[in-house]
């Protein structure tokens, strides 16, 4: 296992909290949703029968899996972003082993507690999986991989669940030069990418009548209650959770239920919130597909091919570095 980042990570925290709440509109970033935590309620939420985007993706790749990985030649090694469960990430292993005797796998995801319980499972699983975790975010990851790995053959590179969608549109473009930089010409990123849809499909694949979305997005105020000694009153806030026509995308909120203010003794710093004022947590941006197409030609990649599940609703793109 790997730590990239280190001890930068808590004090970029707090930056980023003293950032985000006192700026207007107020936000956070929402790589802080995944302490030990809000990594299991995403696993929950994934398997929420409203969470379309999970079991949409899985029935991609369990039915092209071993076309996409035979497109690109081999043997290869598979680099995963935003890991995970790795449970979508299984499909693309056993295409692999299903071509070749060993296969190395280095995931990447800023949760540890993600990393060590995924690792865990699938090398009880595949014995002839040797894997690397890298703990950390994904620019300063793939700076030390690109420094340190033996590549024992071809990279394959895996960006699945939409997360894509999470960055805005500038972050988006330097993830993909990111991940760029990282292969040599001929060499594939499989991208997965959520596609746009109704309102009335969407809507409650954010906001589940379970609650469980609601504890993911109020897990982030207890984090900060529990790291940087703040004062939040969950019963004080709520979900909530918005389709942006004009900006294509999902956005989740935290609404104040209340005028108030809260502590952050961490921080030294008191925050007021108006009654209805909110905290953007989250983007999910929808996209469509002539827009895949454009991002991969700006960003060094030609689109090989794109394949959607039966209803049309989620995308796999294979892209190659040019
Ligand atoms: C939306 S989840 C997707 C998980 C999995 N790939 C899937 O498809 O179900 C996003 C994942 O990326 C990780 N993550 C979020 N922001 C990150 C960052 N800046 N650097 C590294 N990992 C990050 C989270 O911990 C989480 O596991």
């Amino acid at each position: 296992m790997r730590r990239v980042g280190g001890e930068g990570a808590r004090s970029s925290f707090a930056d980023d909290v003293r950032r985000g709440l006192t700026a207007t509109p107020k936000f956070l970033y929402p790589k802080y949703f995944y302490d030990e935590l809000g990594s299991r309620l995403f696993e929950a939420i994934t398997a929420l029968p409203e969470y379309y985007v999970t079991r949409s993706e899985a029935e991609i790749l369990r039915a092209r899996a071993g076309e996409i990985v035979a497109a690109l030649g081999g043997p290869l090694w598979l680099v995963e972003l935003g890991s995970g469960d790795g449970q979508k990430t299984r499909l693309v292993i056993e295409a692999l082993l299903a071509r070749q005797e060993t296969l190395e796998y280095v995931p990447v995801d800023i949760s540890e507690s993600a990393i060590e319980t995924s690792s865990r499972s699938l090398l009880l699983s595949y014995p002839d999986l040797r894997i690397t975790g890298y703990i950390g975010e994904y620019h300063a990851a793939l700076r030390m991989i690109r420094k340190e790995r033996v590549r024992p053959g071809r990279t394959l590179v895996l960006f699945l669940g939409s997360t894509l969608g999470n960055l805005d549109p500038k972050e988006r473009l330097a993830f993909l030069r990111d991940v760029r930089n990282l292969l040599n010409p001929g060499e594939g990123f499989l991208l997965g990418v959520d596609l746009e849809k109704p309102e009335s499909v969407l809507i409650p694949a954010y906001d589940d009548p379970l609650k469980v979305t609601a504890a993911f997005n109020l897990n982030l105020l207890v984090r900060i209650d529990r790291e940087l000694g703040g004062g939040f009153d969950i019963s004080t806030f709520r979900h909530r959770a918005l389709y942006n026509g004009a900006e294509g995308r999902i956005e989740m909120h935290l609404e104040s239920r209340r005028d108030q203010t809260v502590p952050i003794r961490g921080l030294g710093l008191e925050v007021s919130f108006a009654a209805g004022e909110t905290i953007h947590t989250e983007s999910s941006y929808k996209f469509r597909r002539e827009q895949i197409a454009a991002l991969a030609a700006e960003t060094g990649f030609e689109l090989r091919r794109t394949w959607t599940d039966s209803r049309g609703w989620f995308s796999s793109n294979l892209l190659i570095a040019t």
